[in-house]
């Protein structure tokens, strides 16, 4: 074992930081922020989802609206999709109220209403990752969860001084590694909240107020505002490309591909000259070389194009498709099943 790590595995070094952490978090922690006032798993869920990609500024007006109009997980569960989709505006990504919607009903189906506990059953459902498995068990049930979002990970990386990017695997190990010898048995949610509101509040990304910090003496930093350490970003080019949903008689056309990556591999047909307009039935963005291709996908009032050939779904499965075409197809037919 390195020293680092044995200094960070400390655990009476641990015991004192935890002790000094959260007897600053009881005193200045954001324990009026709405989702936190009490701890009913389904505003947690709800929370976790709108601050996935949203600012807390943003989110606490919108969170309280959203439990008036939906307070249980039955009345979302039981509301319409257009409903839910209009609760959502103003948060953006709408993919995830359709995720919550979803994982609602899941809950419904599959655990009685009852929001679980475990990482494993919240992984199970529709947007949720390790982050939010782990959000909610902390938060929702106080129990013990690695939770590491962006401020958790840039407090951690600096009270630890980890010099290997935590973009990386194998900083990322280091980072759990180091949560899960910081993380205690009890205490569970405050210990994270304690830890998301000392990144928000002291140890924040630009200009940290060190002098502030209940975690001064115990820091290891050496120049926190380097920290958490990133790989350099590769230079790449967004491009967008529409394709077309021709789906005819039980059949959906595609095309052979001609190109030099995907050559003779089935692909959905460009749009062409023919404009994109109504809804997307699928859209997803995938890495290729230096490009970032975003993928739209949308039905095509046109014929089809010579050169095409209709499969049936079942033929679909069999034959060979790029990945992100494949996906596409997949995410187009649930689309079009949700109608
Ligand atoms: N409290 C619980 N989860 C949170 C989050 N993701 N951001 C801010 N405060 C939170």
């Amino acid at each position: 074992m390195d020293k680092k790590k044995q200094r960070y595995h400390d655990p009476r070094r641990i015991q004192k930081a935890l002790t000094e952490l959260l007897a600053w978090h009881e005193k200045n922690g954001r324990h009026t922020l709405p989702w936190r006032l009490d701890s009913d798993p389904y505003a947690v869920l709800v929370s976790e989802f709108m601050l996935q990609q949203t600012t807390v500024a943003t989110v606490t007006p919108r969170f309280a609206a959203w439990m008036r109009l939906f307070p249980t997980i039955a009345h979302l569960a039981s509301s319409s999709e257009q409903e839910v989709l209009s609760a959502w505006e103003g948060l953006g990504y709408y993919s995830r109220a359709r995720r919550l919607h979803a994982a609602a009903k899941a809950i419904l189906e599959r655990h009685q209403g009852i929001i679980p506990s475990s990482e494993e059953e919240l992984l199970d459902l529709a947007g949720i990752g390790a982050y939010t498995a782990a959000a909610v068990k902390a938060f929702a049930f106080d129990q013990r969860a690695v939770v590491l979002d962006t401020n958790i990970i840039r407090v951690l990386s600096r009270w630890g001084n980890l010099s290997i990017p935590v973009d990386t695997a194998a900083g990322k190990l280091a980072l759990e590694d180091l949560a899960g010898a910081f993380y205690p048995k009890t205490r569970c949610r405050s210990s994270a909240s304690a830890l998301m509101d000392l990144g928000a509040m002291i140890c924040t990304a630009g200009n940290p107020a060190c002098e502030e910090c209940p975690l001064m003496n115990s820091c290891a930093a050496d120049q926190p505002e380097r920290l958490p350490v990133k790989s350099p970003r590769k230079v790449t080019t967004k491009i967008t490309e529409h394709r077309a949903w021709w789906f005819r008689g039980g059949k959906l056309y595609l095309q052979q591909s001609q190109g030099p990556r995907w050559n003779g591999l089935w692909i959905l047909p460009e749009l062409g000259d023919e404009k994109p307009s109504g809804r997307a039935v699928a859209e997803l963005t995938y890495p290729i070389t230096r490009y970032r291709v975003r993928m739209t996908v949308y039905p095509s009032k046109a014929p089809p194009r010579k050169g095409l050939h209709s499969f049936t779904r079942n033929e679909i499965a069999g034959l060979p498709i790029p990945t992100p075409h494949r996906k596409a197809i997949e995410a187009a037919f649930r689309a079009v099943a949700e109608g």
